[in-house]
């Protein structure tokens, strides 16, 4: 995690009191659909999309689908990519779900065995080398977190990115009673996978909802 001076701890608290008070801090929309994100990590997002040109990229926790409308969109500006993006929720959230040709909609949980061999079909269907970004983002609790690690970690090529989303909880700085969540869940995870390294550059705005959390795989020894 970058290091974080006082002003930006100060920030990062009295955001998230406002976001759980109902006062919208982070509730952004994106054309009309809502998102919950810091507008700096969307914008590393499009940095990251942008350099990376995934042909497919990954969201589990759709909620209102903003985000999958976001990512969508940077896709069309640049012409290539599509989004699968699973949410225990969304047959029920079918009618606020953005339409859009370069998202598709799962309804199920992202770690049940159908939806997890689902996504891996689709990203063979593209090839052996077709680059996929995953962005952790459902059930934020350390079992969930850890379990979608392991199912979709795979499908990220050298180079590539898999983004797990909300390590400010559990009081980091945030919400210090959550209990184990998506930070502890990657300490358990990076010393079983060496092949992945926390990336300190996609933090550098250093307002992230995600500190430590964006993981890049490592490129391949040469
Ligand atoms: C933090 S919200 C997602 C926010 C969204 N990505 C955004 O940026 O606007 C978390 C979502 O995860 C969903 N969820 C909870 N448990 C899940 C699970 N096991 N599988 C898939 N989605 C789950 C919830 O229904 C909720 O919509």
């Amino acid at each position: 995690m970058t290091d974080r001076n006082d002003a930006t701890v100060q920030f990062m608290r009295a955001s998230f009191d406002g976001f759980m008070a109902g006062r919208g801090t982070y509730n952004l929309s994106w054309l009309g659909h809502e998102t919950i994100k810091y507008p700096t990590d969307l914008i590393m997002y499009q940095e990251l999309i942008c350099r990376r040109r995934p042909a497919l990229i990954v969201e589990t926790g759709s909620f209102k689908g903003g985000s999958a409308l976001f990512l969508a969109s940077v896709c069309d500006l640049i012409g290539v990519g599509e989004v699968i993006s699973i949410d225990v929720r969304n047959d029920e959230r079918r009618a606020v779900l953005p339409v859009h040709p370069r998202i598709t909609f799962l309804a199920g949980s992202s770690t049940a065995p159908e939806m997890v061999q689902a996504v891996h079909d689709r990203a063979a269907s593209l090839g052996p080398d077709a680059e996929v970004m995953v962005i952790l983002d459902s059930d934020h609790r350390l079992l969930h977190v850890l379990a979608e690690l392991e199912a979709y970690a795979g499908l990220v090529r050298p180079g590539g990115y898999l983004i797990v989303e909300d390590g400010h909880v559990n009081g980091r700085p945030n919400w210090p009673d959550y209990g184990p969540g998506p930070s502890e869940a990657i300490a358990f995870f990076l010393p079983r996978h060496p092949e992945f390294e926390v990336d300190p550059a996609c933090e550098r705005f250093m307002m992230t909802l995600n500190p430590g959390g964006y993981l890049r795989r490592r490129d391949d020894p040469a």
